[in-house]
């Protein structure tokens, strides 16, 4: 390994040791793997919303009997944002629409094991974007045809 390489590989230490700090287990994977990532076209529910920081998420579901067989994400944000779409992609899929409007900021913190404080709205962001995409499947199962006039 070159001086260089060496560097950069103890910085990369040092970062992640600050990380693991802040952030939990759950956290640091979902936001190094994140799962589901994407967005379906012609989905069944989708939405897009900008949280208080300007950062926006996008969140698509299919939903078959009233339950959601798959939800997908995107996101411009933050590590943070990108660890709690992947969670809350986690969360809804396999969830009944009933089930699935209880996911809130609180329960995403919960199950991801908390967020620092200045990193809480990212939840906020996820959990918002979800009910809205709910919000449009609902929408769209009284008007199907708007969902093919909408983008994506
Ligand atoms: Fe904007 Fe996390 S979503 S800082």
């Amino acid at each position: 390994m070159s001086d260089i390489e060496n560097i950069a590989d103890e910085l990369q230490k040092q970062i992640m040791a600050e990380v693991k700090l802040k952030y939990s287990q759950k956290v640091i994977d979902s936001w190094q793997h994140p799962q589901n990532w994407g967005i379906m076209h012609h989905a069944d529910g989708y939405a897009k919303v900008a949280g208080p920081c300007g950062d926006t998420m996008e969140i698509s579901i299919t939903v078959k009997n009233a339950t959601i067989k798959k939800c997908t994400y995107d996101t411009d944000g933050c590590g943070p944002s990108i660890a709690c779409g992947s969670i809350i992609t986690e969360m809804a899929t396999g969830k009944t629409i009933e089930q699935a409007k209880k996911i809130n900021q609180e329960r995403v913190l919960a199950f991801c094991g908390g967020l620092p404080d200045e990193s809480k709205h990212c939840a906020l962001l996820a959990a918002n974007t979800l009910q809205c995409a709910i919000r449009d499947y609902k929408n769209n199962k009284r008007a199907p045809w708007k969902q093919y006039y909408r983008s994506p």
